[in-house]
């Protein structure tokens, strides 16, 4: 894209961590205090994704669930996000899943921001920690690293303010940017088949802005967007760069972490989507078939 075109947005980020160290807690707890448009007493929808307001700017968090059986998505995850929040529970420090989240997390080049979890709890022991994320060269910040970390409740809501402060900090270095005026592209979260809505599916704008009316083809799925909501069930009729909304019109429930882009009709969304159908259907047959010629012959 022109550099010209690009325009600040906000920081997608993910929770990763060890099963049990807290990071639905987190995610409710980040929610439930500083939702954008939350109207007090309204019922939120779990969408797989929602904005947060702190300090005047939007923080975008995918919230989807982190376990191990949940891996592949969470891979494909990394593509979309730009910050990870690596949660600690406190008492039990790095853990197995902690080690392999942070690698993920490298992998993808994705920065993390370490949440101490738990550290409300007996046992707790920040110290041995931050040791721990020196010893795996993330330092601390106020160890003399680089790394933004804080310790936090996420049952007792507290410390959650400075650990938002610290994802716009790392965002600020990011210098996150996105063209909001083309044809929007991005991936999706999460999908179901919704009683009286057909199949719906959550997606994040990558770049451009999503309309109401817009065709899109998603792998093996097109969509010619019938309606769009909010986390708050709310109708939007757009959707800029790093907004989660949930969109319907699809002609099946894409899976997570496909990625979608517009095209000009619904016509040619068919067409490519056709395409891609075949493509999947060559590319399963290849594989069956190459199997016995990798096989032994005397
Ligand atoms: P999985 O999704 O199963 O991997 O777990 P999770 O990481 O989402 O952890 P979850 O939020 O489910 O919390 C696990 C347990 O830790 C629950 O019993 C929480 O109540 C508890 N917990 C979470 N955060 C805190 C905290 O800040 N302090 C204390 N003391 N307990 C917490
Ligand atoms: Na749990
Ligand atoms: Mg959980």
């Amino acid at each position: 894209d022109d550099p010209a075109l690009l325009e600040p947005r906000p920081p997608v980020v993910c929770v990763l961590g060890h099963v049990d160290h807290g990071k639905t807690t987190l995610l409710d707890s980040i929610r439930k205090a500083n939702v954008v448009s939350g109207e007090a007493g309204g019922i939120t929808q779990h969408i797989g994704a929602y904005q947060v307001e702190h300090e005047d700017h939007k923080i975008t968090f995918i919230d989807t669930p982190g376990h191990a059986a949940f891996s592949k998505m969470r891979e494909r995850g990394a593509n979309v996000t730009d910050i990870a929040v690596l949660v600690v529970a406190a008492d039990d420090g790095f853990m197995p899943q902690t080690d392999e989240a942070l690698k993920f997390a490298q992998k993808a080049n994705v920065p993390v921001v370490v949440a101490i979890n738990k550290a409300d709890a007996k046992g707790a022991n920040l110290d041995r920690v931050k040791q721990q994320m020196q010893d795996r060269n993330i330092a601390p910040e106020d160890w003399g690293g680089e790394t933004q970390c804080e310790a936090v409740s996420a049952l007792k809501g507290e410390g959650i303010d400075d650990l938002l402060s610290a994802i716009l900090i790392q965002s600020e270095i990011l210098e996150l940017k996105a063209n909001p005026k083309c044809p929007a592209k991005g991936m999706v979260v999460e999908s179901q088949i919704e009683q009286g809505r057909g199949p719906t599916a959550t997606v994040i704008i990558q770049k451009g802005t999503l309309k109401v009316g817009n065709a899109l083809v998603c792998g093996e799925n097109y969509c010619k967007v019938r309606a769009m909501v909010d986390e708050n069930g709310k109708p939007v009729k757009s959707a800029p760069p790093a907004t989660p909304v949930r969109v319907l019109g699809w002609s099946g429930a894409p899976p997570a972490g496909v990625q979608f882009h517009t095209v000009k009709n619904e016509k040619i969304a068919k067409r490519e989507v056709e395409e891609n159908v075949q493509e999947a259907r060559r590319l399963s047959q290849m594989s069956k078939t190459s199997e016995p010629a990798d096989l032994p012959t005397d």
